[in-house]
Formats: structure tokens, C-alpha cells, sequence
């Protein structure tokens, strides 16, 4: 009787904010980070939500959870669900920290309303409806989260023109930094996209070598060039910065996971908040790393960039 849907959260390696203008960008799947949906009937009126945000009729969901309501009314409409259900997510992954979680909730959803209903789901549907929520969420998505949430591989993306899994097989690893402090994809995309209105002459060269780092960055991987990858991480972080996507907060906690050993750091995702990414040659300066950070940030996460295939 119950749906079910499973999916996982994501870091962007390198080119975030760049690839929403075409630059290429390139992901990792979290598979260790998972999000569950489940879907249960029940005997009420109103279909409920239930999670770590909220609890209550879908109605009354906070601003916060506009996507995930409108998401769910849709494919109440969309498909043959006559009873009213409780959705049930589960998930580790922290909110607009830019680890994926509101896709991979928007994913999760859908696959288990899918599965409630008992209607096969494609591929293009998925993906259709994963980006419907996030569109309401950051009004623009390059639509980069959408597919490595739904991706057991490492991405590389290019908006509506590339999307290319890819194995990665590195002995390092990067050690996830939650600053702790509520990320705006929405208002960074935003007010990057007045910037570049306003001074066309400084954004548009950055964007370009944001996209030059990521061939750079695909370059480093096939080649296992970690200290390069490094220093590509710190050069990325010096644009977000000039493109205010960083802030005092976050340019601190480089300075101490770069001083811990990181052979780079920088933001992930949408930034002015949210997560960073240290680059370690070794789990044990990985874990030095999530020491020396640890009074600073809220959450650390280590993830082996070997084998993901
Ligand atoms: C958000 O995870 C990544 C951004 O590049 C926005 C997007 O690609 O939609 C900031």
C-alpha cells in the first residue's frame, strides 16, 4: 500500500553560479547522505507532512516548504491518487546549505507518489518534476541539482546541452564543511544576475574562468593531480568571492581548513552561507581538518572522492 522513494544529496565540485549562464560545471552524488519519502493512506480529510520542519495538514506547509506543497498538489492532480496520504521524509541532509536537499526531497517525493500510485516512472518524468519544485524554490535552476541527485555518478554538466556521468577514482578526499549558516541559492542567483547586468565588463570574464576551471578540474581527475585540484579550488573560491557569493564568515573557515592542511578550499553550491569543500590528500589531515573547523562549523562530513563509479 505504501510509496516509497529513496534519493541522496549532492556537492558541486567546481563551477557553481557559472554553469546557470553555460559554463560547465561538474558534481558528486552524497549516496552516503540519503532521503527518503514515504507514502501512507490515511483516514483524514487533508493529506499530511511529516518532518524534521514540520508536522501537519500539507495546507499549512511554512513559506519554506512551498516547493514540496506544490510539488505534492501537483502530482496529486497528475496521478490516479484518490486517497488522502501521509508523506513521510526522512533525510540527513541540512536545508539550503547547498547539498542538494531541497532536489533530493523534490526527487524522493516524486518517486514515491509515483510508486503510491502504482505508475511506472521515467527517467524525463523524474527529472521534469524534480526541477518543477526546485523552480519554485530558486526561481532559475541551471537544473545541475536535479540530475546528480538522481545520479549514482560523479557529472559533468553543461545546461540543457551536456550531461555525462563519469567515474572518479582519486585518493584523496573532501572534507564538507556546514558553516551553519542558511545559505539563499535564490538571492546569490539573483543578485549575481543584477551584477552581471551592471558590470557586464567584471562578471562575464570570472563566469568564463569559473567554466575554464572545470575543464581544468576534468583535466586534474583523469590525470589524479590532486595538489592542481587544489589549486584550482582556490582560485574558484577567489571568483565566488569577487562575485559576492562568499562572505567573512566562510572566507575564515578557509583560511583554517586551508591551514589544517587542505590543499584548497571552497564554497559548494549557492553559497553567502551554506557548505564548504576542503580538498585532503589523506583521511588523516581529512581529519585534522574536521578538527581544526569543528568550533567554527556546525557539521562536518568526510567523503572519499576513490571509486565512485
Ligand atoms: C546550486 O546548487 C547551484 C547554482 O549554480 C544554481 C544552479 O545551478 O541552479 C548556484
Amino acid at each position: 500500500m505504501a510509496g516509497i522513494g529513496q534519493t541522496h544529496g549532492k556537492i558541486i565540485l567546481i563551477g557553481e553560479h557559472a554553469v546557470v549562464y553555460g559554463q560547465p560545471a561538474i558534481t558528486i552524488p552524497l549516496l552516503d547522505i540519503p532521503t527518503i519519502v514515504k507514502i501512507t493512506p490515511i483516514d483524514e480529510s487533508i493529506s499530511q507532512l511529516s518532518s524534521r520542519y514540520f508536522e501537519g495538514p500539507i495546507t499549512n506547509c511554512p513559506p519554506e516548504l512551498a516547493g514540496i506543497r506544490i510539488l505534492i498538489e501537483l502530482l496529486t492532480k497528475d496521478l490516479p491518487i484518490a486517497t488522502t496520504f501521509k508523506v513521510a521524509i526522512n533525510s540527513d541532509l541540512p536545508i539550503e546549505r547547498g547539498m542538494g536537499s531541497s532536489a533530493a526531497t523534490g526527487a524522493a517525493i516524486t518517486k514515491a507518489m509515483f510508486d503510491y500510485a502504482k505508475v511506472p516512472l521515467e527517467y524525463s518524468e523524474l527529472i521534469h518534476y524534480t526541477n518543477f519544485s526546485e523552480k519554485i524554490i530558486h526561481g532559475t535552476p541551471s537544473g545541475i541539482d536535479a540530475i546528480t541527485v538522481n545520479s549514482q555518478q560523479p557529472i559533468y554538466f553543461i545546461k540543457n546541452k551536456i550531461t555525462q556521468p563519469f567515474s572518479m577514482n582519486l585518493a584523496a578526499y573532501l572534507v564538507i564543511i556546514d558553516s551553519g549558516i542558511k545559505g539563499n541559492t535564490g538571492a546569490a542567483v539573483h543578485d549575481l544576475r543584477v551584477f552581471k547586468q551592471q558590470q557586464p565588463q567584471i562578471v562575464n570574464p570570472l563566469l568564463e574562468q569559473l567554466g575554464d576551471l572545470t575543464q581544468q578540474t576534468q583535466q586534474a581527475i583523469a590525470q589524479h593531480d590532486i595538489k592542481t585540484l587544489g589549486q584550482i579550488f582556490q582560485t574558484a573560491q577567489n571568483i565566488l568571492q569577487t562575485l559576492n557569493i562568499s562572505n567573512a564568515n566562510l572566507d575564515k573557515l578557509v583560511s583554517t581548513a586551508n591551514l589544517a592542511g587542505a590543499l584548497g578550499t571552497k564554497i559548494t553550491g549557492g553559497g553567502r552561507g551554506g557548505c564548504l569543500i576542503a580538498l585532503a590528500p589523506t583521511k588523516t589531515i581529512a581529519q585534522k581538518i574536521t578538527q581544526a573547523v569543528s568550533s567554527q562549523a556546525q557539521k562536518v562530513w568526510i567523503q572519499s572522492l576513490a571509486n565512485l563509479k
